[in-house]
């Protein structure tokens, strides 16, 4: 999986020309005073994974400010300044809290209605010091620029945590970095120069420039003494999705696999494809997928129904479905995953969540393991699955449990996870029915009078939420498409 990774990481550099262009490959280095050296050299310049490497833009020209929101000052800022001492001590700053610091990333900036919802979901949880990073002129460069410039960002808020530091005579354990896309980065520079941050939370942190690269390159798990990460656009095989694809923290958490978060818009993506390709293609860096992480954080402060299941093994994406049992230790994906920071030294643990569309987007999980009977007429078939899982009060959730169409084999098992949007209570039933897409109709493999029956009369059940299994029986008639509603009952045993 991993040489498929990079090796379509390659092509992408290939195809967008970086490789070939001299001037971007040459090895450079520029000095900012108190932030130090930027070299472009390696790490930073490492084809193929990286095969552009361009000098930071000047702090001058990124400009990059601090916001402070106290609960004393929600809704009107204080700018800071890791310049002076007096921004600090002039503000509501309070060094016996705990300080909260949110970055945006690519093309944004410190005002956007996520960054102040989240930093509003954060006051009303706790009485904290919430500093808004803004370096919206610095992320409006190219894209190779704007990935040159969070390390200044980074920089720069190390120098500002330099100055609480010195001020207040405390240590980084009160510290808490949050960093959306580029900014997920920008806060594992900051975390690396500090050396003792007590957290950093990446929210989707950027994929291109960055993936596979060496870790001083990206945010990892040495970046603060808990790092975690929500991936919501990670798919590296059609559109090199824009979150990151390897985890990158103590704990991993992939939403909906960590890709095709569910209630959006996937064509969204694809125009940014057929557009020619997002990176330096001056395509906003913006998809539904990559900024849902933000709502899933930005909710999950007051509402703690973000249960997440350990899945076994290597993180798999598109494959997570089939390691993950949802019978495994569970965290919570968000805020308060610091809860479940491992108490041993692992790192890069997996964890899979479903959601449903509508915020908080939390969801019932259950695990279908489905069989398919092999009559001696059974026949493959491709096609969508739908199971109508009924409760006791007589409570009804239909569930699509395929994401596209699927090719099914008879005498073979397939595992699917879903979410209901309410508890099920105990089940005393489901329906199960299939859908073909007309088109895929080709009459020359799956005629009217071909056109195979799904033959299925067990499915197991299991409901994460209560730890029950359940074992369902149906008939074993054949199920025709869009038309049989089979009926399933639980029982102790099928025949
Ligand atoms: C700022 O505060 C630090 C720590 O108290 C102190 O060492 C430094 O001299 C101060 N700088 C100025 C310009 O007052």
């Amino acid at each position: 999986m991993w040489k498929l990774v990079h090796l379509l990481l390659f092509a992408a550099h290939v195809v967008s020309g970086g490789l070939f262009d001299k001037d971007d490959a040459a090895e450079d280095e520029v000095c900012y005073g108190d932030l130090g050296c930027f070299s472009t050299a390696y790490p930073f310049l490492d084809p193929p994974y990286r095969g552009v490497s361009v000098l930071p833009e000047s702090p001058e020209a990124i400009a990059t400010t601090f916001h402070l929101n106290t609960r004393k000052n929600p809704s009107v800022a204080q700018i800071l300044l890791n310049k002076d001492n007096t921004s600090l001590l002039s503000s509501y700053f309070d060094p016996t809290r705990e300080t909260k610091i949110i970055c945006h990333g690519f093309t944004e900036n410190g005002d956007k209605q996520w960054v102040v919802d989240m930093a509003m979901a954060l006051l009303n949880y706790g009485d904290y010091n919430v500093i808004r990073t803004n370096w919206n002129e610095g992320s409006l460069a190219l894209y190779s620029k704007s990935v040159a410039n969070t390390r200044v960002v980074g920089a720069e808020i190390s120098l500002l945590i330099d100055r609480i530091k010195a001020l207040y005579n405390i240590n980084g354990q009160s510290i808490h970095l949050i960093g959306h896309s580029l900014g997920g980065h920008v806060m594992g520079y900051a975390g690396e120069r500090q050396g003792d941050i007590g957290r950093i939370t990446g929210l989707d942190p950027a994929g291109p420039y960055y993936e596979a690269t060496d870790p001083r390159v990206r945010l990892d798990e040495t970046d603060a003494q808990f790092v975690d990460v929500i991936h919501t656009n990670v798919n590296p095989i059609w559109t090199l999705g824009m979150g990151i694809y390897q985890p990158s923290g103590h704990l991993d958490f992939y939403v909906n696999g960590g890709d095709d978060q569910t209630g959006c818009d996937q064509s969204v993506t694809q125009d940014i494809i057929s557009e020619g390709g997002f990176i330096d293609g001056g395509v906003q860096f913006v998809t539904c997928d990559h900024n849902r992480v933000n709502k899933l954080f930005t909710d999950s402060v007051g509402t703690r129904c973000h249960e997440a299941y350990y899945c076994e093994g290597e993180y798999v994406a598109d494959f997570i479905e089939g390691a993950c049992a949802l019978t495994q230790r569970v965290a919570e994906m968000g805020f308060h995953a610091d809860l479940y920071k491992p108490t041993d030294n692992s790192k890069n643990l997996v964890f899979y969540q479903k959601t449903i569309g509508e915020e908080p987007f939390c969801g019932f999980h259950y695990r279908f393991d489905i069989h398919f009977d092999d009559p001696w007429r059974a026949a493959n078939g491709k096609g969508n699955l739908f199971v109508t899982l009924i409760g006791t009060s007589g409570n009804q959730e239909r569930l699509q449990l395929t994401a596209d169409m699927q090719e099914f084999r008879p005498g073979q098992d397939y595992r699917f996870m879903a979410v209901t949007g309410a508890p099920m209570g105990t089940l005393s039933g489901l329906y199960f029915e299939w859908e073909y897409d007309t088109a895929w109709y080709k009459p020359w493999e799956w005629d009217i009078f071909t056109k195979p029956d799904f033959y299925v009369h067990r499915i197991e059940v299991y409901s994460a939420n209560d730890f029950t299994s359940y074992i369902m029986c149906g008939q074993k008639d054949p199920i025709k498409a869009n038309r049989d509603v089979a009926a399933f009952f639980p029982v102790d045993k099928c025949d």
